[in-house]
């Protein structure tokens, strides 16, 4: 039998009923599509050496069931990037797809993705146009299952809101890895499905700085002013990179800008781009990061709020904390 009669006996059976569709099996001789989803790698990614480690030795785990991470963390700490840059680094381990999804967990939009759809979507990429999604729920997960049970595929789960938000969208097969970035823990999918999670706190100063570096020309600001412009930011990637790109900016007089960035009052203008597209993600992302909490006005209260429970020890730590809140995270692509 060629391949084109092994994708029709394939396309036959999973376009029956819903009983046959769970019982496709998947070839290796089958001519699938190989979705390549992931997004851009980082220009320069600085640091994180640890973390790309352990993902490392989470994927060369035998094991018999999927592997799954959990990347956590606050907002603009790093999580994107740190995942999608490890799939490009792992991208040969994968080689029938690696898949992406950003679920819009954190939107100010308040919409997240529907698992639902994104299954269907995923079932698509692996299966190529012609394969005919079955319309029950249960017989699409039989179909993923069978879909990535002979497949290395990896997944990138975004900005997941909830463990209910990707439980389904795990590819199942023990060749399989699942990336989830989210604001929240995922203690659900730790406890209960065994996926190891990983916390990322702000960059050391040291890696800061070489961050700052990669965006900010070395010979125009001096390497004892980007440590403060790093001590400012609190390492906070995202608060980094708006910091870097308008100290970067020819007309930008340094010592006046980090004068505007001590002083807390007008930091979130000194973080603020003239651009409208930036300038409202900037409300928005600061509006959505806030909006959970109870009886919290605005966000300069959360600040002072956190200062007088005492929350983040020394004084210095504690303005450098109130620091990096206030930075306002801001970028191209909101942060998760
Ligand atoms: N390790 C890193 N090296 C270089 N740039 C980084 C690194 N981590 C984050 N960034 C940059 O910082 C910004 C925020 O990171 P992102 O991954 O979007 O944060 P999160 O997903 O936690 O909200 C992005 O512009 C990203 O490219
Ligand atoms: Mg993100």
């Amino acid at each position: 039998m060629d391949r084109e009669q092994h994708r029709n006996v394939f396309i036959g059976i999973s376009s029956g009923s819903i009983v046959q569709a769970r019982d496709v099996h998947v070839h290796n001789t089958v001519a699938y599509p190989t979705p390549y989803q992931l997004p851009p790698d980082q220009a320069a990614f600085v640091g994180r050496s640890e973390h790309l480690e352990q993902l490392d030795d989470l994927a060369s785990r035998n094991q018999e069931t999927a592997r799954t991470a959990v990347i956590t963390g606050q907002p603009g700490v790093g999580k994107t990037a740190l995942a999608v840059h490890w799939g490009h680094r792992a991208r040969e381990q994968y080689p029938d797809g690696q898949l992406y999804v950003d679920l819009r967990g954190y939107d100010a939009t308040g919409d997240p993705a529907r698992w639902e759809n994104v299954l269907e979507a995923f079932l698509q990429a692996l299966g190529g146009p012609q394969l005919v999604i079955p319309a029950s729920r249960e017989a699409q997960k039989g179909l993923y299952h069978s879909m990535t049970s002979e497949r290395r595929v990896l997944a990138i789960l975004d900005n997941a809101a909830s463990t209910d938000q990707v439980r389904s969208l795990i590819p199942p097969g023990a060749r399989c890895l699942t990336l989830v970035t989210s604001r929240k823990g995922l203690p659900g999918l730790v406890a209960r499905d065994g996926a190891r999670r990983l916390t990322l706190d702000p960059l050391p100063t040291e890696h800061a700085v070489t961050f700052l570096t990669s965006i900010v020309a070395e010979h125009r600001i001096p390497e004892a002013t980007m440590a403060q412009l790093a001590e400012l930011c609190a390492g906070l990637p995202l608060a980094l990179r708006i910091a870097a790109e308008h100290a970067a900016n020819p007309g930008t007089r340094i010592e006046r800008y980090i004068q505007e960035l001590s002083d807390e009052q007008s930091r979130l203008d000194a973080l603020d781009f003239s651009d409208d597209d930036t300038s409202t993600a900037v409300r928005a992302i600061f509006s959505w990061s806030y909006r959970a909490l109870p009886h919290v006005p605005a966000p300069w209260s959360v600040t002072c709020h956190q200062h007088q429970s005492g929350h983040g020890g020394s004084a210095r730590r504690r303005r450098r904390v109130s620091s990096a809140e206030g930075l306002v995270p801001a970028c191209r692509r909101a942060p998760g």
